[in-house]
């Protein structure tokens, strides 16, 4: 596998996504269902924006401090889908908002994968070349070890925004 940073993060952003087509294409189905699907986006999210950010982020913060606004954004775009994570998982699917609060989680990922996708990662790619992407990815994959698999830490929120006013 490749240790590319972008193009790991890509791989992620591939397979969240298909996570939440597959929630999408579940419709009206069983409330159990829909609540494994869930299961399943609370758990990639939570390891992909902690790669992102225990490594990722304050990496180009330091490497690339022309994209300083974009990161801190950024930040901010996880700050909200970890506050929805987080009521979701303390929600049960059979909820009356679980469908529509899931449904705003995927409106607000999608865009801001675009948004990394689009505006920032090809300028970090610019700017870092491939030997410095390398290594983050390298870095990553060893976060990615230890990284949370849903938001169960008290600590989690706090820690992301500590991360932006360090
Ligand atoms: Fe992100
Ligand atoms: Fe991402």
């Amino acid at each position: 596998m490749s240790t590319d940073a972008i193009v790991m993060l890509k791989n992620d952003h591939k397979e969240i996504l298909r996570a939440f087509r597959d929630f999408e294409a579940a419709g009206d189905a069983a409330v159990k269902t829909k609540g494994k699907l869930v299961d399943k986006i609370v758990e990639l999210l939570t390891v992909h924006t902690y790669i992102e950010n225990e490594v990722m982020y304050p990496r180009v913060r330091e490497l690339v401090p022309d994209l300083e606004d974009d990161v801190l954004e950024s930040y901010e775009e996880h700050h909200v889908a970890d506050v929805l994570v987080m009521e979701l998982v303390a929600m049960k699917p059979d909820d009356e908002r679980f469908t529509a609060k899931t449904t705003v989680l995927i409106e607000n990922v999608r865009h801001h994968i675009e948004e990394e996708e689009d505006e920032w990662f090809p300028q970090v790619r610019e700017a870092l070349g491939r030997k410095t992407l390398q290594e983050i990815g390298a870095e990553m994959a060893e976060a990615r070890k230890k990284a949370p698999r849903k938001p169960s830490q008290p600590g989690a929120l706090k820690k992301t925004i500590d991360a932006v006013i360090a």
